[in-house]
């Protein structure tokens, strides 16, 4: 410990943000905003109500069931014993902390439940573009129904709110169908079946794979895999009726809102929760991360977790990669600013009032507290001030007050009395 401390003492702080995370400065922050406020907004309309879960959570909330094979868990998780001797991971994502809030806070009986929520997540991940180990994520979780039609308006959900950002036209969305566990069955039986005839040439990821989780193998983006992949049965063709009736219901509804989408029958998607519905929105825009909504059922998942059988179906996003995407017009502010200026340090308090009246009528003010005239103008200027209010010993003498419109130029000394009448347009 005193070592620590003596070599602590003696090196300089480490300056740069650790590896992939990032500041996010005013003009991110204000895009992060946006989309939030835009996101609920619309979920809202929706019946989305806000929850929030922590930040970290025991690790078996995430490690039993995404999937001990899964990526995500294998090798991205950021788990850590507290002092306590308790082992914590910081969330990856959201639905798990959900499910377990459902069930810790005994929410059964309120079904169906819809649930807003955003926040940071941890995954230690090859930090580039759109890909970060502190990210942020928007998401919905909509828990009880089973109708296929929530898988729709969960989508149509995540659709409308790409409009609302002005991206719609810049993402797809691709679709597919996992079946129920009965299918899935049927699918990881006859894909084992005719993987195991290449199993020499798969990569080596594949190959472990392959005894594990072969399902990810369709995700695989080796090359020689994909070749192999080309002949591999496909999901579609081993789904049971239900299974495709669901899907069909789920497609007949995207068409009937108009919602455009692909099937892709390689879609597998990288957590072991998903049932029937997976989808994703992807861009061509962000190069290697192109998946900007992400989501599917997952009907197992609370059940799986130690909860009544309750079906789910969500989504999430990641906010950086929206605010990649989204044009800075749109986080822009239309308030109006106005600067109140003091020529005289007697007219401080004088401007301070005026500053204050002035916000109590929810415009936004700057009052430069340093420097000459010149200088108090500049800041104006730099902050982007439409109107100055100035007062100096002559005003303050006279109770009037000059308002200057740095638009046109236009200038006029009206009694101080009158400014609450001003309109500022
Ligand atoms: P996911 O596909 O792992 O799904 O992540 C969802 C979205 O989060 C991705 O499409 C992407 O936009 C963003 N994202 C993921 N990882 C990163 C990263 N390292 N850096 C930046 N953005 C990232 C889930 O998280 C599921 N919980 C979605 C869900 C909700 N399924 C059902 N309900």
């Amino acid at each position: 410990m005193n070592d620590i401390n003596a070599s602590q003492k003696n090196s300089k702080p480490q300056l740069q943000p650790a590896r992939g995370t990032q500041d996010l400065l005013p003009e991110t922050s204000l895009a992060f905003r946006k989309i939030d406020e835009l996101a609920f907004a619309q979920s809202r309309l929706y019946g989305y109500e806000p929850l929030q879960t922590p930040i970290f959570e025991f690790s078996d909330v995430f490690h039993r069931t995404l999937g001990e094979t899964s990526d995500m868990v294998s090798k991205e998780t950021y788990t850590f014993q507290d002092r306590g001797g308790d082992s914590l991971t910081l969330r990856p994502e959201g639905t798990a902390g959900i499910a377990r809030a459902f069930i810790s806070n005994g929410l059964a009986q309120n079904l169906p439940l819809k649930f807003f929520y955003t926040g940071p997540m941890f995954r230690y991940e090859r930090p580039q573009k759109g890909r970060y180990r502190q990210f942020h994520q928007i998401g919905v979780e909509c828990l009880g129904l089973e109708s296929p039609q929530s898988d729709v308006e969960c989508i149509s959900l995540a659709y409308d709110i790409l409009k609302k950002l002005g991206i719609d036209k810049k993402a797809q969305l691709q679709i597919n169908s996992l079946g129920d566990p009965e299918s899935r069955k049927i699918h990881r039986e006859k894909l084992v079946a005719y993987l195991d005839q290449f199993k020499n040439d798969l990569s080596a990821e594949s190959k472990i794979r392959l005894e594990k989780n072969p399902l990810r193998i369709l995700d695989s983006k080796d090359p020689g895999d994909q070749k192999i992949l080309q002949g591999a049965p496909a999901l579609k063709d081993c789904l049971n009726d239900d299974s495709k009736k669901f899907f069909a219901d789920v497609l007949a509804g995207l068409k009937a809102l108009n919602i455009p989408f692909e099937v892709s029958d390689r879609l597998v998607r990288g957590i072991d929760y998903y049932t029937h519905t997976v989808f994703e929105f992807v861009t061509t825009e962000l190069g290697a991360q192109g998946a900007l909504i992400a989501g599917g059922r997952y009907d197992g998942l609370i059940e799986q977790m130690g909860g009544p059988k309750t079906s789910g179906v969500g989504w999430a996003s990641g906010i950086e990669r929206l605010a990649l995407m989204i044009s800075p017009e749109l986080f822009k502010s239309d308030q109006k600013i106005i600067a109140v200026l003091a020529a005289d340090d007697i007219a401080i308090s004088k401007c301070l009032q005026i500053s204050q009246a002035l916000r109590n009528r929810n415009f936004q003010v700057e009052m430069p507290l340093s420097g000459n005239m010149g200088k108090k103008m500049k800041r104006a200027n730099k902050v982007g001030a439409a109107y100055t209010v100035i007062v100096g010993s002559t005003e303050l003498e006279q109770k009037t007050v000059t308002i200057k419109n740095l638009g046109n130029g236009e200038q006029k000394t009206i009694p101080e009395a009158e400014l609450s009448a001003v309109q500022f347009n």
